[in-house]
């Protein structure tokens, strides 16, 4: 904010000029490393150079501490400057002459300054009220809600009496301007003259900026009632779609865990960093905008969002989405039981159960693409090019392009049709009704052994119940082969043998066709052929699973020692047990 004292062009004239070699050189030894310079860190100790340069960015970046910066930062770090200081003095070290700042601007500067006192002296105000006798009742609440002092200290919560005019005398008292208190929201004017408190009788949580100074308040009501939060209107101090509550503390705890959480309330908030989940933050009463990712962005990549588990949450989360992406960030849900938030789950003891729910949160893609396959019916081939093209308006919304191409690939391989396919849908969208894709989308692949392995079946039915045995159909990767595959054995199971034309009728038509080409295909095998044949297939069906999961399971466990390990990964490491076992298992069967 300090900003609007200087003129664009000075900050440029002056980034322009400077080199951030040449000023962290002053206090690191750097040597040239590939693209980058690379020094000992000069925010924390460290034996082992983490801290880089780079010259043609211009910046700083540290990865053992997480600090990064310009050149303007590093200053303000290493000097305890304020951006003015660092300012002025990188101008005189390069010779740069700044322009005098408008009489606009300083207006506008020293409001912002006066609004930002105001808010503080209101804070204070009401901090002190809950810590007095007054605030008694607003006391009583909190520790009925569970906050500790800690919490109460770090985020300086505060009460507001039950009366119309307890900050208005206040206020007047001190002789400060009433008309400024109506702007950030702290006064409402009366209709003829004088003015009344905004909060009353409530609970107040000062909301910080980064550089913890007051820019805003929320208020819950102590008892029942509505509203049952009051918040701060936007002002020039205050812009909810840039604020976040909770990351003045949370900032740091995001960098060191590489990881956000965010979540809706307040109480959430609070509770989440009272039982040590402090990488959190959450948004005040409006949806998460492209403004709080880039704001989160600074810290991290990965971004987890918590949410009911009802349609409302999930139709929230999904929302957010095409930002998620938009931003390039990796984004999962915590999906919580139905009827929780954050605190009453927390609260009921299962600061275990959080932490795993982080854990295993899911890709927020993954999550869009379940909804699609649960809405679209992808044995057929109109719900997969509904899906595919739904998908892919998402999917658009990706800049890095090799991480859209993995996209493609794994969306091809869901609905079974080739990505070269996807690739040109991706280029020129289809238009609607566009016959083509359906024709392509018949084109499609399946894996060789699950082909086989249900061709061999049409042909042997008796080795069915062996599939039954393992369960080896619910291990196929087609979607297709697996519903064609379960229609067989449900018939198989109850009859004793396989109508293959009873199936053909009852099923769909793009399945038919699949099935019937099957069934036509050239099939014939001697007994001990066919033995041979199935016990190939099933083994390597299930060695794909088994695959599959070990590199699921790996990733898991890959995250959770990042996130140091405990409860969690003791989990995920009996899960590689038994996946082991599996391992095991299969070679009996062969
Ligand atoms: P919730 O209604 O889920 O409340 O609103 P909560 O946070 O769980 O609060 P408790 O536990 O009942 O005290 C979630 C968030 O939406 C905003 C607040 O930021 C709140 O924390 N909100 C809610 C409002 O701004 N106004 C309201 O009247 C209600
Ligand atoms: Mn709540």
């Amino acid at each position: 904010m300090d900003r609007v004292f200087f003129s664009e062009s000075d900050i440029s004239a002056i980034r322009e000029r400077s080199n951030i070699l040449e000023i962290v050189s002053d206090y690191v030894s750097l040597k040239k490393s590939g693209r980058n310079y690379k020094g000992l860190c000069p925010f924390h100790s460290e034996k082992t150079p983490s801290f880089m340069v780079n010259e043609e960015k211009q910046i700083f970046h540290c990865f053992g501490c997480g600090e990064g910066g310009d050149i303007f930062t590093f200053l303000m770090k290493i000097k305890g400057l304020s951006f003015p200081e660092a300012v002025d003095e990188l101008a005189k070290r390069y010779g740069i002459r700044l322009s005098e700042p408008s009489v606009k601007k300083k207006r506008e500067f020293a409001k912002k300054e006066l609004l930002l006192e105001l808010n503080h002296i209101a804070s204070e105000y009401f901090y002190t009220l809950l810590h007095s006798s007054k605030g008694k009742d607003g006391w009583n609440y909190l520790i009925r809600r569970g906050i500790n002092k800690d919490i109460i200290e770090e985020y300086r919560l505060g009460y507001s009496l039950d009366q119309w005019d307890g900050l208005v005398k206040y206020l007047n008292e001190k002789k400060l301007p009433m008309d400024l208190a109506v702007e950030v929201g702290l006064v409402i004017p009366k209709k003829k003259e004088g003015w009344y408190d905004t909060f009353r009788n409530r609970i107040i949580f000062p909301i910080f900026d980064i550089h913890n100074r007051v820019i805003g308040f929320g208020g819950r009501l102590i008892k029942e009632g509505e509203p049952k939060y009051i918040n701060s209107p936007e002002s020039i101090v205050y812009h909810k779609g840039e604020t976040l509550y909770g990351l003045q503390v949370a900032k740091r705890f995001i960098s060191e865990k590489d990881f956000a959480v965010i979540v809706e309330g307040y109480f959430d908030l609070l509770t989440l960093h009272q039982f040590g989940i402090k990488n959190s933050v959450a948004t005040l009463g409006t949806a998460l905008t492209s403004q709080h990712i880039r704001i989160l962005k600074r810290y991290t990549d990965s971004l987890y969002t918590v949410f009911d588990a009802d349609e409302a949450g999930l139709k929230a989360s999904l929302r957010c989405l095409p930002l998620f992406l938009e931003e390039d960030v990796t984004a999962k849900i915590i999906t919580l039981p139905k009827g929780d938030d954050p605190d009453t789950f927390l609260r009921k003891g299962n600061r275990e159960g959080f932490e795993k729910l982080i854990t295993n949160a899911f890709p927020m893609i993954d999550f869009f693409f379940e909804i699609l396959e649960k809405r679209f019916d992808l044995r057929t081939i109109e719900g997969k090019v509904k899906m595919a093209k739904e998908a892919i308006a998402m999917l658009n919304k990706i800049p890095d392009r090799i991480k859209k191409g993995l996209y493609i690939k794994a969306l091809a391989d869901k609905i079974e049709i080739q990505e070269s396919i996807l690739h040109e849908i991706v280029q020129s969208p289809p238009k609607k009704g566009n016959d083509d894709l359906n024709k392509m989308v018949i084109k499609r692949v399946f894996p060789k052994s699950e082909e086989m392995l249900i061709q061999l079946l049409i042909h042997n039915p008796q080795y069915i119940p062996i599939l039954s045995k393992y369960a080896v159909l619910d291990q196929f990767q087609s979607i297709a082969l697996k519903s064609i595959g379960k229609d067989m054995e449900k018939q198989y199971l109850k009859k004793g043998r396989l109508e293959l034309s009873e199936i053909l009728i009852s099923i769909d038509e793009d399945m038919r066709a699949i099935l019937s080409k099957l069934a036509f295909e050239d099939f014939q095998l001697e007994k001990e052929h066919a033995e041979k044949l199935l016990r190939d297939c099933i083994r390597k069906i299930m060695e794909e699973k088994i695959k599959k999961d070990k590199i699921e399971l790996l990733k898991k466990i890959k995250e959770a020692e990042k996130r140091g390990g405990g409860r969690v990964l003791e989990g995920l490491l009996k899960e590689r047990q038994e996946l082991t076992l599996r391992e095991k298992a299969l070679l009996e069967i062969t």
